[in-house]
């Protein structure tokens, strides 16, 4: 099983994966938990430009998403799921959808561009507001202010693949939506 959790910068979502990994391993399943941007070289040169000390043309940094999903995917994900673990996921291609498509970049064309990409069994996003989310982490990275964050969000709405769980309630009742989704699932 493939288990993606996304969502705006602030929702929440590490923490929930992290409730989510430890709630799976403690049923005794093998659980790998991973995320994207990854720690490998590419992941690391996208640190570079989220941190602003480098800068490229919004497609490149949708190339750069792309091609390090890449990796992620035949290097750490499809291994694992070979192994019969759960994977917990956070980001995947739903992110570059969401966020290109806020810097700007066309949307048809960063679908295009991950349509190599296995489907997850399942992708939950974390439906927390801009205005939120803001308050909620320490905002460092480019992409991490309101008015592009509210971008994002409205970007993240138009999909209809994904489970929407309302990221806005307290951590436990967050956490409960989320073992129900998975519960069916497993
Ligand atoms: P994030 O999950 O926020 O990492 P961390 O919590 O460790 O800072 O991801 C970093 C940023 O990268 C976040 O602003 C979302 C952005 N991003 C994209 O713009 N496109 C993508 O394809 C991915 C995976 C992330």
């Amino acid at each position: 099983m493939f288990v993606v959790i996304e969502g705006i910068d602030g929702c929440g979502k590490s923490t929930q994966a992290r409730l989510l990994f430890e709630w799976l391993k403690g049923m005794d399943h093998d659980v790998l938990l991973t995320a994207e941007p990854t720690k490998n070289k590419i992941g690391i040169f996208i640190r570079e430009i989220l941190s602003g000390s480098e800068k490229v043309d919004p497609k490149t940094l949708a190339l750069l998403f792309t091609a390090d999903r890449y990796e992620h995917l035949e290097n750490e994900i499809k291994p694992a799921l070979s192994d019969g673990k759960i994977i917990i996921s956070e980001r995947y291609y739903h992110s570059t959808i969401a966020y290109q498509s806020a810097q700007g970049v066309n949307r048809e064309w960063l679908i295009d561009l991950n349509n190599y990409a296995l489907k997850p069994t399942v992708t939950i996003f974390l439906d927390v507001k801009a205005g939120v989310a803001v308050k909620r982490a320490e905002m460092t990275e480019i992409f991490e202010n309101k008015n592009f964050l509210e971008k994002v969000y409205t970007e993240y709405l138009r999909f209809d693949d994904i489970k929407r769980v309302d990221g806005n309630q307290g951590l436990e009742i967050v956490f409960d939506r989320i073992k129900g989704i998975i519960s069916e699932l497993i």
